[in-house]
């Protein structure tokens, strides 16, 4: 174990299990360890450095921002998040953002918008109906509403006012709505929980029941949204328009920023109803506005869809050597590989020993979400480590 991964078991509470590296630089799609070891990074920040590491137009942004105003307070007007958001809502379907730090705290937001709605226009109702499987955050609330055990059991009892139901079900959605209902909240694509693609016809159905019952369609965009799977947001590709969107993650390229869209009807906060110190802060703000500047300009989105197919069909191919892969899903550059064992983190370790960072989704799964940016050459290198990794396991 190196000198900085033993001073981190003695400072830091464990409550995540790091792959035994310690990465001090990266560019583009590569990065490298404290002694010189370079990776090709197949895991992104956990699809947060979507336009890979260390950016020049992400980078010339952060530096020109640091060095004419670093943070003010939303107390006054400042010009990065007031750019950012008119970008955002002129390139989506919502019309409000709010900007946070997080993706936890901008589901948090989210559903404290929903139960201000609730309050004003359906009679006080405040249950929100998720999905098993799914994947908010980890702040208490945002616990309860993600429809894990795991997350959950840990931390009883749970702030009220959740109701998870089965995932790609619209019948357990009508079934679990009741006169307290202010909204449903789904990933379009769920993440975390497994990289489960939505059954054909869900969301829509999902969209048509919550205008039948006047409630609020919130879509948590946190993992798919900015490019991720081939559209600059994953509701493009279902017919669906969310009320309220959630976005963090990528959309600074690394540095920390989350914001809640809404359509103007759900946009229902008033001063001092909601708030947040470093949120919308103006670094941040102009590494988001690079970012999503250059996605919308070099097409991003459409790039991701092609390099997406490309490693999904690279994946495919891998299938019937080893036949222990049971499963390839996702959509774009969010892909997932399951195997009929619990032989995941030997595969990471095994990618690890010929330079590629991958992630363990579960025991027996991976998650590929690479930098958008990446190319098929490199998808193609990619594939040769894994098909080597793969190899070494009986
Ligand atoms: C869909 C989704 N929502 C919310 C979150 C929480 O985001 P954060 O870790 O920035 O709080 C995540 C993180 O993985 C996520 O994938």
């Amino acid at each position: 174990m190196s000198h900085w991964q033993e001073l981190e078991h003695r400072y830091f509470m464990p409550t995540v299990e790091r792959t035994p590296v310690t990465l001090v630089r990266g560019q583009g799609v590569w990065v490298w360890d404290d002694a010189g070891r370079e990776y090709l990074d197949f895991v992104g920040g956990w699809a947060v450095d979507s336009l890979g590491h260390c950016h020049p137009v992400v980078a010339q942004a952060v530096i020109e921002q640091v060095q004419t105003l670093i943070h003010t307070s939303n107390q006054f007007y400042t010009i990065p998040q007031i750019r950012l958001a008119e970008l955002l809502v002129k390139n989506s379907c919502l019309d409000k953002v709010f900007f946070g730090n997080s993706g936890a705290e901008a589901n948090e937001g989210a559903v404290k918008l929903a139960r201000r709605y609730g309050k004003l226009h359906l009679d006080g109702a405040d249950e929100v109906i998720t999905a098993n499987a799914s994947f908010h955050g980890r702040t208490l609330a945002m616990v309860a509403a993600s429809g894990q055990a795991k997350f959950q059991e840990p931390y009883t009892p749970l702030p009220a006012g959740f109701i998870n139901v089965e995932y790609n079900s619209v019948e357990a959605i009508k079934a679990a709505t009741t006169t307290k209902t202010c909204a449903v909240m789904l990933e379009p694509l769920q993440g975390e929980g497994g990289v489960n693609v939505p059954s054909k016809g869900y969301l829509a159905a999902v969209r048509d029941w919550c205008d039948q019952a006047g409630i609020l369609f919130i879509l948590d965009e946190i993992q798919t949204g900015l490019g991720r799977t081939g559209t600059l947001f994953a509701y493009e590709q279902y017919g669906v328009e969310p009320d309220i969107m959630t976005l963090a993650k990528g959309l600074a390229s690394g540095l920390p920023i989350g914001a809640i869209l809404a359509k103007d009807r759900a946009s229902v906060f008033t001063p001092g109803e909601h708030g947040s110190t470093f949120g919308g802060n103006p670094v941040a703000c102009a590494a988001g506005y690079a970012t999503l500047k250059f996605i919308i300009d070099n097409d991003v989105a459409g790039k991701v869809k092609r390099v997406g197919r490309y490693l999904a069909s690279g994946l495919e191919k891998l299938k019937p050597k080893f036949q222990f892969i049971t499963d390839v899903r996702g959509r774009g550059l969010l892909l997932a590989m399951e195997f009929n064992t619990d032989i995941a983190q030997s595969v990471v370790m095994a990618c690890l020993d010929r330079g590629l960072l991958v992630n363990q989704l579960k025991p027996n799964a991976l998650r590929f979400m690479p930098p958008l940016i990446i190319g098929n050459q490199e998808v193609d290198e990619a594939l040769a480590i894994l098909d080597e990794a793969l190899s070494t396991i009986d």
